[in-house]
């Protein structure tokens, strides 16, 4: 008994010297040990026996045949990300200033930032160019792709944080959250995940991207439409 123990301990280390001089001594490749061939083999049958695709599951998305078609990454490589995927959304003109996000926030008296695109009818383009603006500054790694939360609270549901209105929602998104309680607003809902925002003002270029990105916001709303109080 001590001694097979014994001879798998020799035999563990010697396919590693095998494979360190393997890797470490190119002159040594011919012939190959034996040893070497069984463990290409068995590498070799392990890969071959992987699943060809690889589905990566989304947390806010229910998982429809079209989602997982969606999200499946080949075996030969990666899908273009959503961040780098070009908007469909035909070009819509800006209402919004090109002023930096921060500018405005820092300068509007309080209470009196206005989304220039109306919510009485959505616009689903609108809400496209929005999503794209959003994944572009990757608010999804903390939001989800599709603002359901992920490690971060959900955009989607009827808990507002600070407030649901736009002007709020403008400030929090541009100057993080304890620059907004700097500025006179307070807590007013909880989410399961508590923590502070970072400013996000520096990333969204334009004063029209934050409206725009804020539409996408309102468009993606999943809770109950007696509740829009914007
Ligand atoms: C580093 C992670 C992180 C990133 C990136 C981030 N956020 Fe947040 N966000 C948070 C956290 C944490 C909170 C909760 C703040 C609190 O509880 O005080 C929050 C809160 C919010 C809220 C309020 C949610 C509510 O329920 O009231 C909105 C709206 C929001 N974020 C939008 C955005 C947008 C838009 C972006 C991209 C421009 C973004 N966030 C990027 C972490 C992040």
């Amino acid at each position: 008994m001590k001694f097979a123990f014994t001879g798998i301990i020799a035999m563990l280390s010697m396919l590693s010297i095998t494979v360190c001089a393997a890797s470490t001594d190119k002159a040594a490749e011919s012939p190959k040990p034996a040893v070497m061939v069984e463990v290409k083999k068995v590498v070799t049958t392990t890969l071959k026996a992987m699943p060809e695709k690889i589905v990566v599951a989304t947390a806010d998305a229910p998982v429809t045949p079209e989602a997982v078609a969606a999200t499946a990454v080949g075996a030969d490589g990666f899908k273009i990300p959503e961040q780098k995927k070009k908007s469909t959304a035909p070009a819509i003109p800006a209402l919004g200033s090109d002023k930096s996000p921060i500018d405005v926030a820092m300068s509007a008296a309080k209470g009196t930032l206005k989304n220039p695109y109306s919510y009485t009818t959505m616009n689903p383009d609108l809400v496209e160019a929005g999503k794209k603006k959003y994944m572009g500054v990757s608010c999804n790694g903390c939001h989800g792709g599709n603002g359901g939360g992920g490690m971060c609270p959900p955009l989607s549901n009827e808990t507002w944080v600070y407030g649901a209105d736009d002007d709020t929602l403008f400030r929090l998104i541009a100057l993080g959250s304890d620059e907004l309680m700097k500025q006179g607003y307070t807590r007013k809902g909880r989410e399961n995940v508590v923590g502070p925002m970072p400013a996000q003002g520096a990333l969204v270029k334009t004063e029209d991207d934050m409206w725009r990105i804020i539409y996408f916001i309102r468009g993606n709303f999943r809770g109950d439409a007696k509740n829009i109080k914007w």
